[in-house]
């Protein structure tokens, strides 16, 4: 069914496992990824950046996303990703998204919290749940960017108080990922990760998944990852397909020509990723 992120995650939780959350960049993503969770039987999380809610139409990524879920019979969230602006994330729960992230994560800790409890007290009436971030993540992620000097870890202490006085569903941590890293893999700070988890009650987010070795996701969920982001390997999975295929197919063939093969090669990255998050033994 369509759902809220808090439901999915604290399935995710009593299994031990993360939900794979994966940026999609147009409406015809969205088959490639839902239909691999569905492969896979898990539930899954679909985000879009405010630039890509604005192109394809908010209300049309929310019924492609209710219909899916229908169809594939699996829980499927629609999460706005990275929301700065107070007047974005309505339009996204106005519109029927889900969840929403607000990422007031360059501001000063009050001042986060601040519009945090601003973002909550409204997403609160519409039963849509809410993600924040503490620290800052590297990288850039379709528009969003944070230079290497800007980068700081998530620190437990304050974690345990932003928690506290916003109540949000889950935490975005900053602990050495970095946004858009897909051509080299990250070094994680796993005792941070462990010093937070210590600290708040609530499931934490790792942003950045690209860049993460295959060989840490099990790590960092049994750290207490519950909801995890990946999105430039999708993006960079279609487009080298995309290219290779416009490259030499007739201009006067069928689109889906040259959509349904990079469609199939998300699938497979998507489906490769969900069987990690899973955590089985
Ligand atoms: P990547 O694009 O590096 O996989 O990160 C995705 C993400 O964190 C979305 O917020």
């Amino acid at each position: 069914m369509y759902t809220s992120l808090n439901r999915v995650l604290k399935k995710a939780d009593e299994l031990n496992m993360a939900v794979g959350a994966f940026n999609t960049h147009s409406l015809e993503m969205l088959p490639a990824i839902i239909s691999a969770a569905k492969e896979q039987g898990t539930p899954v999380i679909i985000q879009t950046s405010v630039g890509t809610a604005n192109y394809v139409g908010h209300r049309n990524l929310v019924s492609v996303c209710e219909s899916m879920s229908d169809q594939a019979g699996i829980d499927v969230v629609l999460h706005l990703d990275h929301a700065k602006e107070y007047q974005d994330i309505k339009e996204a729960i106005d519109a029927g998204y889900s969840s929403v992230m607000f990422d007031g994560s360059s501001l000063p800790l009050k001042e986060n919290i601040l519009k945090t409890q601003q973002i909550i007290e409204y997403a609160k009436k519409h039963d849509v749940s809410v993600e924040a971030e503490l620290g800052i993540v590297g990288g850039t992620e379709d528009g969003v960017a944070a230079s290497e000097a800007e980068v700081k870890y998530t620190d437990p202490e304050e974690a345990v108080t932003f928690v506290q006085k916003t109540g949000i569903d889950a935490l975005a941590v900053a602990i050495g990922t970095n946004h858009g890293q897909y051509k080299s893999k990250t070094n994680i700070n796993f005792e941070r990760l462990k010093e937070i988890k210590e600290a708040v009650d609530l499931p934490l987010v790792i942003h950045g998944g690209t860049g993460v070795k295959d060989e840490d996701v099990r790590k960092v969920i049994d750290l207490g990852i519950r909801k995890f982001n990946v999105g430039t390997e999708l993006l960079v999975t279609w487009t080298k397909k995309s290219k290779e295929l416009f490259g030499h197919t007739s201009e006067n063939a069928s689109l889906r020509n040259n959509v349904v093969p990079c469609i199939e090669a998300v699938n497979e990255v998507v489906q490769g990723k969900i069987k990690l998050f899973k955590n089985l033994n």
